[in-house]
């Protein structure tokens, strides 16, 4: 069977390079011309493990191309995935125009039956509106089915190929069949559900685990308060199997390029339907304070942050990938530059993409040039890298030991005895 994404971004080169290593013919269409003529040199535009060796391995057997041409990667294609983006417009809504420009350029090249499968996060409706965008230019028959995404990026390869569920929203059971069938070789929980269910749950299941994050960090500002320690109360927390123990780790809040759209996209998706999502609305609001949260500690380590040095361990909005995107270490940056604080930064990925979204700040090469001559560190992304350095010769370095820990990354006990002030959230 031939295969054809379009998009080819976390989510859709992960599933086109996914699905030729169970050994489908697949076809990846992008519009970034510069993107497609890198990948089929083999240049990997993001930072995931294991997926270089898996596209030039897929690629080198013919089961996995690249091309630009929608006629190309739709005429023999029996599945079309849409893997496109569906960023936040500024009311919080999803941005759709993307999708739908997919659909649209999918259905002039339709000649004959396809699944045409929205992988993109998208609210209810949407696969009803990509239907009807078909229709518009294609009379034969056809269906369309949701089936969202749940990679995380940083293990995406291991998410796809071993999921805790596969999702099939749609109106056919001969759809139903053909996605089942796709998926045979992978071994996990398959169910069908219809179209509105299918993009429901995505939204929902990204919302919850923004709510456990925001509610563990609520948690932490009551333990700051009482003296009590947040890893010690999310470790008994997590051992009732009712919880269970993810997404129970306190630190600057969630970030990159979905929870903050998802969930501020169904708080919106409930408000256009008439319902007050008021649960969302304090998720948001608690994680866009917990950066703050941050500063407030910096602040109290040194006073005055105007004019100070200070050095930032992390730039990607989570460890094992390059990507930016909402990520927590920009909004502190941006927040310490309010206060005139001198930044310098390190990541060891993810500058080039921190390069376009900050200016004013020197990016550091290395963790401990960041850390050199610094009134205060803060470790903004829970990279295990940092764990490792070596923290008395950094000491020794700063021009005053203080560590601002975001993430709760490192051994407290260990920092002090060290010589650092050593601040953390909620222990
Ligand atoms: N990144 C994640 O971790 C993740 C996880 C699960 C679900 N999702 C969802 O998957 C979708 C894609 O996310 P992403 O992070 O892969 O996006 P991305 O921004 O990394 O990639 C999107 C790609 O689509 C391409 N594109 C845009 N319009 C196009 C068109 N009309 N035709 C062909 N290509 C087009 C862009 O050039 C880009 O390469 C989103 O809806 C997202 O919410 C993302």
């Amino acid at each position: 069977m031939k295969i054809s994404v379009i998009g080819t971004g976390y989510v859709g080169l992960v599933t086109g390079t996914c699905l030729s290593e169970i050994g489908y013919q697949v076809i990846c269409l992008d519009i970034d011309e510069e993107k497609i003529t890198r990948l089929k040199e083999g240049i990997i535009p993001i930072y995931e493990p294991q997926l270089k060796e898996l596209v030039i391995k897929n690629q080198e057997a013919g089961r996995l191309s690249f091309t630009t041409s929608y006629a190309e990667a739709i005429n023999d294609s029996a599945v079309v995935f849409i893997a496109v983006g569906t960023p936040a417009r500024e009311d919080g809504h999803a941005d759709l125009s993307y999708v739908f420009q997919a659909a649209e350029s999918i259905a002039q090249e339709m000649k004959d039956y396809k699944v045409i499968v929205d992988k993109s996060t998208v609210p209810v409706g949407t696969g009803e509106k990509v239907k009807s965008i078909i229709q518009k230019h294609y009379s034969g028959s056809f269906d369309v089915v949701s089936c969202p995404e749940f990679l995380r990026e940083g293990s995406a390869i291991e998410d796809f190929m071993k999921p805790d569920r596969i999702v099939v929203g749609a109106q056919s059971t001969k759809a139903v069949d053909i996605m089942f069938d796709i998926f045979k070789p992978i071994e996990t929980e398959k169910i069908s559900t219809n179209l509105a269910s299918a993009e429901l749950i995505k939204y929902a299941s990204n919302a919850f685990l923004a709510t456990k994050i925001s509610f563990i960090n609520e948690i932490s500002n009551i333990c700051d308060l009482v003296g009590a320690n947040v890893g010690e109360v999310a470790y008994g927390m997590g051992l009732d199997q009712r919880i269970g123990s993810s997404f129970l780790r306190a630190g600057v809040g969630y970030g990159g390029s979905c929870f903050p759209k998802d969930v501020s996209a169904l708080k919106q998706m409930a408000g256009h339907n008439g319902y007050d999502f008021k649960l969302l609305k304090a998720v948001i609001e608690v994680n866009n304070d917990q950066r703050a949260v941050v500063i407030k500690k910096a602040k109290e380590a040194l006073k005055s942050l105007k004019g100070k040095n200070i050095g930032i361990l992390g730039l990607a909005f989570k460890d094992n990938t390059d990507d930016v995107r909402e990520s927590a270490a920009i909004d502190i940056i941006n927040l310490l530059q309010k206060e005139k604080a001198q930044i310098t930064a390190y990541d060891p990925i993810a500058t080039k993409n921190a390069e376009k979204l900050i200016s004013g700040i020197e990016f550091s090469d290395s963790a401990y040039a960041a850390c050199h001559d610094k009134d205060l560190v803060i470790i903004a992304t829970e990279w295990p890298d940092f764990k490792e350095l070596d923290w008395e010769k950094i000491k020794d370095k700063m021009r005053n030991p203080c560590v601002v820990d975001g993430r709760n990354l490192l051994d407290q006990n260990k920092m002090r005895e060290i010589g650092f002030q050593y601040l953390s959230i909620g222990r």
